[in-house]
């Protein structure tokens, strides 16, 4: 990557659970050059639990409040990264401003059909609190229906936002390092 102020900034990738921002992450990060950063990773590994393990024993609360922490820290460090959040993550507190109003960092939206999303989550959904308990895969549907619709205006709000539903890892890497330069 040769445009010197991409190498400076810290590249966020925002968007609902399951719409692929950690492996999307990875892949630009290498083609980058630059290290990737999972905030729900670097959480588990602060806390020393995982993140259901954080919800079940401290709460959503302390949750939310912890990943703003962090967050705000590692923007803090000012070091180059791609930096996927968690799915809740701008959506609470002042976040999403925080966000936009930082010179740093370019928000990157990977937006994804909740037909998609309820496929891949329904494979997965034992991992993440917030959905474990739904019991059917109508269930899950509805749920991420509404949940999204709360969640989107402060998805909306990121600088670049990709459709990824028909797209390939590969074409997604390629279309956020077109949207950098
Ligand atoms: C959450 C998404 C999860 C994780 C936690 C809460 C959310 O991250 O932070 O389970 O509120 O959408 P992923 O989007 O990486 O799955």
């Amino acid at each position: 990557m040769a445009n010197c102020d991409i190498c400076t900034v810290v590249i966020v990738l925002i968007g609902y659970m399951g719409c692929g921002k950690s492996t999307v992450g990875k892949q630009l990060a290498k083609a980058m050059g630059i290290p990737f950063v999972d905030l729900d990773a670097h959480m588990e590994k602060v806390e020393k639990m995982s993140i259901a393990s954080i919800f079940d024993t401290k709460g959503e609360i302390y949750f939310r409040k912890k990943e703003a922490t962090l967050l705000l820290e590692l923007l803090d460090a000012k070091d180059p990264m791609i930096l996927a959040l968690g799915g809740g993550t701008p959506c609470y507190g002042n976040v999403m401003q925080e966000l936009l109003s930082n010179a740093n960092v370019i928000t990157i939206y990977l937006q994804c059909s909740v037909e998609l999303l309820t496929q891949r989550l329904w494979e997965e959904k034992e991992t993440r609190p917030l959905i474990a308990h739904i019991a059917t895969q109508e269930a899950l549907n509805e749920f991420i229906r509404k949940h999204l619709f709360e969640r989107s205006p402060f998805y909306m709000m990121a600088s670049i936002k990709l459709h990824t539903n028909s797209r390939s890892q590969k074409e997604l890497v390629e279309q956020i390092l077109f949207a950098l330069l």
